[in-house]
């Protein structure tokens, strides 16, 4: 009997610590929600979180130099293609650039 809820305690612990562990792992690791990389993949299929997070960068720096950074997060994918086909040569992104910042945005924009 006493064994029982001695395992029973132990076995609550081990599912407490896992789930903390999961939650942590989900967003200190990547920094991305499981969504944003799902919705960053059907438009670029492969792309991984490490991308993503170059993309933010590229994101941040370069189209923050002459305004605001823009809230990308609340744009439709329409409106960012809009957006971003009249500042995409002020912003001067190669194609690798190019593919990366759009590939970060597409995870955040509404979807
Ligand atoms: C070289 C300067 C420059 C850079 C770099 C730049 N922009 Fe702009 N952006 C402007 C100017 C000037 C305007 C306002 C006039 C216009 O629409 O052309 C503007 C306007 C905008 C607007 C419209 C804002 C509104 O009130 O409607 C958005 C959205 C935008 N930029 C997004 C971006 C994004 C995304 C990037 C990065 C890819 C970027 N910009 C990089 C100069 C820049």
């Amino acid at each position: 009997m006493k064994r029982t809820i001695v395992l029973g305690i132990i076995a609550a612990i081990l599912g407490i610590a896992c789930g903390v562990k999961k939650s942590t792992n989900a967003s200190v690791s990547t920094g991305f929600t499981s969504e944003q990389l799902k919705q960053a993949e059907t438009r670029f299929p492969g792309v991984n979180s490490a991308e993503l997070a170059e993309g933010k960068k590229l994101y941040e720096s370069r189209c923050s130099s002459c305004h605001e950074l823009p809230h990308a997060e609340r744009m439709s994918q329409s409106r960012w293609n809009h957006e971003y086909a009249a500042m995409k040569g002020k912003a001067q992104l190669n194609f690798a650039e190019d593919r990366l910042v759009n590939a970060y945005v597409s995870g955040i924009l509404v979807p």
